[in-house]
């Protein structure tokens, strides 16, 4: 790696950008500021979340990106980075490095082979433009004299001092604290003052009292399902502590503790119709049977426990037919709550976007810091968005130092 920029002497190194984080923002990040820029992670490995992704195949963006499918308290924050550096850019770059990609489901794009092809992608990208990378580096002090920065590392059990001119905050949010998730952006974030917004674990499984789907678990089927503004339709998954498959954690990140959500298990299909087409066609079939060729037996067993589900079809009246079509496509749900940090995909919520601007990331009070990734209030949908806010956020800052 060239590091012409980066000057030492014995007490302090100085470089031009010191970006805290070597996950996916991060060496998005580095890539674009180049020479002059050091990289530190805590971690041995950089992108350690880039491999894990999309059951290791990283879905690394989505071909129907729009501010739309991200949160935030802002909803127009996103919009700006989100144009400059699309997904079009992103897919030109995996393309040219030669990583085979395909499109698996509603525009979700995957690598054919494996997510670290786009971790080793980011580091041939960084080496080319001459930034550096310190692992196993952790931040002990971060100060600030008006001009320059100065962080207090350790790297290999010594003590390294760095000054900058800037320094990103790309440290990511607070999910799966196993793989070193940390509050750190968040802490410097508010030692200069900036505001932060609840953070919450989304895309995150629900959990309900014990027991209740334990018969169930390992099914999954096509639902609607729908909590506060949000949802979705796609497969849900029952499991042995809740709920889970895309379309729950899609939801996740609509619901608050206490609510309920609402699972429509025949998404699109006139039920009643259908229900009154049977009963002309064999009234004497029980309703389980029939209800069993629409769903699968157990899930009909299973709502026979809370649900009038007796009797033959030509038992049931029109409004009957109705009553049962409604509460199939209104099965209301109270979760108990998460899987939490342990197995949430995402923070939502982070450092406010209020206190940072747009099109570069620069804290507005704070000249030369910057924030990028999950580490900021914009969470993106499960399917590949959430990469996409890291490479959109990344550039942005990366383009403005
Ligand atoms: P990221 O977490 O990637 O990087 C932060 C870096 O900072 C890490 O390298 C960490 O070690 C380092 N760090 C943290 N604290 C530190 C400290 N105190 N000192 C020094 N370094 C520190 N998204 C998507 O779009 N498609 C997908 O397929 C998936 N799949 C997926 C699966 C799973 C299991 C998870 C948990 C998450 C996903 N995601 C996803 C979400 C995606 O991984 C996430 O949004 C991005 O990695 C965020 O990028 P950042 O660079 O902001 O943080």
């Amino acid at each position: 790696m060239r590091r012409a920029a980066i000057h030492a002497d014995r007490r302090a190194m100085q470089v031009e950008t010191l970006i805290l984080g070597a996950g996916a923002a991060g060496l998005m990040c580095a890539a674009q500021a180049g020479a002059g820029t050091l990289v530190i992670d805590h971690a041995r490995n950089p992108g350690e979340k880039i491999r894990i992704s999309g059951g290791g195949r990283c879905n690394f963006t989505n071909y129907e990106v729009e501010p739309a499918r991200f949160l935030s308290e802002n909803p127009h924050f996103c919009k700006s980075a989100l144009a400059r550096y699309t997904q079009w850019d992103f897919i030109e770059l995996v393309s040219r490095h030669g990583i085979a990609w395909h499109e698996k489901t509603l525009g979700q794009l995957f690598c054919d082979g494996k997510s670290t092809q786009i971790v080793a992608m980011l580091l041939r990208e960084i080496e080319a433009a001459g930034a550096d990378l310190w692992l196993s580096t952790a931040l002990r002090e971060l100060s600030h004299d008006g001009s320059r920065f100065t962080a207090r590392l350790e790297r290999e059990g010594r003590e390294q001092q760095v000054t900058a001119r800037n320094v990103v905050l790309a440290t990511g949010g607070r999910s799966i604290p196993k793989m070193g998730a940390t509050g750190l952006a968040y802490d410097l974030a508010a030692q200069f003052g900036l505001e932060m917004t609840e953070t919450r674990p989304a895309l995150v499984p629900f959990t309900f009292p014990e027991g209740r789907f334990s018969a169930l678990s390992g099914l999954s089927l096509p639902v609607r399902a729908a909590a506060g503004r949000g949802s979705f339709d796609e497969a849900m998954l029952f499991t042995h502590r809740g709920l889970s498959g895309p379309a729950i954690l899609q939801v996740s990140s609509y619901w608050r503790e206490g609510e309920e959500i609402a699972i429509d298990l025949l998404p699109g299909q006139d039920i009643a119709a259908a229900l009154k087409a049977a009963r002309a066609e064999s009234g004497r079939r029980a309703l389980t049977t029939a209800l069993g060729q629409m769903l699968p037996p157990k899930l009909v067993a299973h709502l026979a426990e809370s649900l009038p589900l007796g009797g033959n079809l030509a038992d049931l009246s029109d409004a009957r037919i109705a009553e049962l079509a409604a509460a199939l496509q209104g099965w209301v749900l109270r979760p108990q709550g998460t899987e939490g940090w342990r197995t949430a995909e995402v923070t939502l919520g982070g450092v406010s976007t209020a206190g940072l601007s747009s099109k570069t990331m620069m804290a507005r009070d704070v000249p030369g810091l910057y924030v990028i990734g999950e580490a900021v209030d914009v969470t993106g949908w499960l399917g590949g968005y959430n990469f996409q806010w890291a490479w959109s956020s990344g550039v942005a800052a990366g383009d403005a130092i």
